[in-house]
């Protein structure tokens, strides 16, 4: 089953270098091809608008300020089975919960800065898709 997904490499990930190795392993996924991908820095309004469900929440303003604290790297992979795929490869959301061999459990140690965003339904990468690349057919 052929998917498209929204991918977010985080502000922790390009500061510490890790774009390379991040896509590697994606690119490294038979079949998976990227699609559109951009170096960018967020605005209030994109991320109130990508994680509005977790508004209210504790962890909300600190994470949005995160966010917005340096270039993300923005990207669409198109592929077999792509959204629980890239779930997969960054493992849960603690990264130190997250199994060895995962995106977040190989890099990661808090959770806020847990390097990576994947969309996690297929209604949410259409949702997500539209934020971030209003004009990908
Ligand atoms: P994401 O949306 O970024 O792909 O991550 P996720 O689905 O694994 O996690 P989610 O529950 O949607 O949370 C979004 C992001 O908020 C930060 N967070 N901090 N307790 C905390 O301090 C806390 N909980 C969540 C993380 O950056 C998480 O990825
Ligand atoms: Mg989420």
């Amino acid at each position: 089953m052929t998917q498209r997904t929204l991918v977010l490499l985080k502000p922790d990930a390009v500061r510490r270098k890790l774009v390379g190795e991040i896509l590697g392993r994606i690119e490294a996924k038979a079949g998976w091809t990227i699609s559109a991908l951009e170096l960018r820095t967020l605005d209030q309004e994109t991320l109130e608008q990508h994680y509005g469900e977790h508004k209210g929440k504790p962890f909300y303003e600190p994470l949005v300020a995160f966010m917005a604290s340096g270039p993300v790297v923005a990207l669409v992979v198109d592929g077999e089975r792509v959204i629980e795929g890239v779930r997969q490869l960054a493992g849960p959301t603690d990264p130190i919960a997250a199994q060895p061999g995962s995106i977040r459990g190989d890099f990661g140690t808090i959770v806020r800065e847990n390097l990576i965003h994947a969309s996690d339904s297929e209604e949410s990468a259409i949702r997500e898709l539209k934020i971030f690349f209003p004009g990908l057919s």
